[in-house]
């Protein structure tokens, strides 16, 4: 029997962004459970600003059919936010790199291969085939203190479903065609695309499964004063 440390820290630490899914399906009873228990996340004055749009099925193809097709008939939208800063900076230019040349190595695509590297982030349109899709979205008039408590919410889901042996992507890249993305969910302007989550099992023979990354030690990035020992 696991105490209860072992499996939270096992349900965090086994997640890995997962872009390779088996067709077996979730049950909208599971996903509704893993959205409840992630709404437990705190928030400002308990505001819960989050909200999701989940897809399976039929709605989920149209949907994928559409903001994929956007995608790959070059349709330019401006991104709802930034995911990036202009200003590139040392650590965070490097792990990026890192992580982006890491997942396009394990999948034989060669550095400048801009065909392959499109089909690889076409596949983010289509939740890469996850039978799951959920479309996370906030009320743009609330203030920047709002996201880190959708930052919170979206933790708790990707650990909810771990708990459930349950795999995620979190995929900004929905956020780059808000346009469509709205017009097909059909929500109202104040609704801003903050990201997509792909939920489903994973396909463990698939090789972009197997990406590792890397965390710098807490003795790295945080500091401590006045402790015992
Ligand atoms: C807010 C957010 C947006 C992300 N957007 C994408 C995305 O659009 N496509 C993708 O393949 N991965 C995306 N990721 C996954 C990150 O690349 C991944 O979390 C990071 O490289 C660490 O790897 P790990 O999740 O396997 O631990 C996103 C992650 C977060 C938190």
């Amino acid at each position: 029997m696991q105490s209860a440390t072992q499996s939270v820290d096992a349900a965090i630490t086994s997640r890995h962004s997962i872009r390779a899914y088996l067709p077996t399906p979730v049950p909208r009873e599971t996903v509704e459970a893993i959205l409840d228990v992630a709404a437990r996340a705190p928030s400002g004055s308990n505001t819960q600003p989050w909200l999701i749009h989940a897809l399976a099925g039929a709605e989920l193809e149209r949907f994928c059919d559409i903001v994929q097709g956007a995608f790959l008939a070059g349709v330019q939208e401006k991104r709802e936010y930034q995911s990036y800063s202009d200003l590139v900076v040392e650590p965070y230019l490097s792990r990026r790199r890192e992580v982006g040349w890491g997942l396009y190595a394990r999948l034989g695509i060669g550095k400048g291969d801009r065909e392959r590297t499109r089909e690889q982030h076409a596949r983010n349109f289509r939740f890469f085939d996850a039978p799951v899709g959920m479309i996370c979205t906030i009320d743009r008039r609330l203030a920047v203190g709002s996201w880190l408590d959708l930052g919170m919410f979206l933790q708790n889901v990707a650990t909810a479903a771990r708990g459930r042996g349950l795999d995620t992507c979190f995929q900004a890249a929905f956020a780059g065609f808000p346009i469509t993305v709205r017009r097909t969910l059909g929500l109202p302007d104040e609704q801003a695309i903050v990201c997509g989550i792909a939920l489903g099992h994973a396909d463990p023979n698939a090789v972009e499964n197997g990406l590792e990354t890397k965390r710098v030690p807490a003795r790295e990035f945080a500091s401590f004063r006045g402790f015992a020992t």
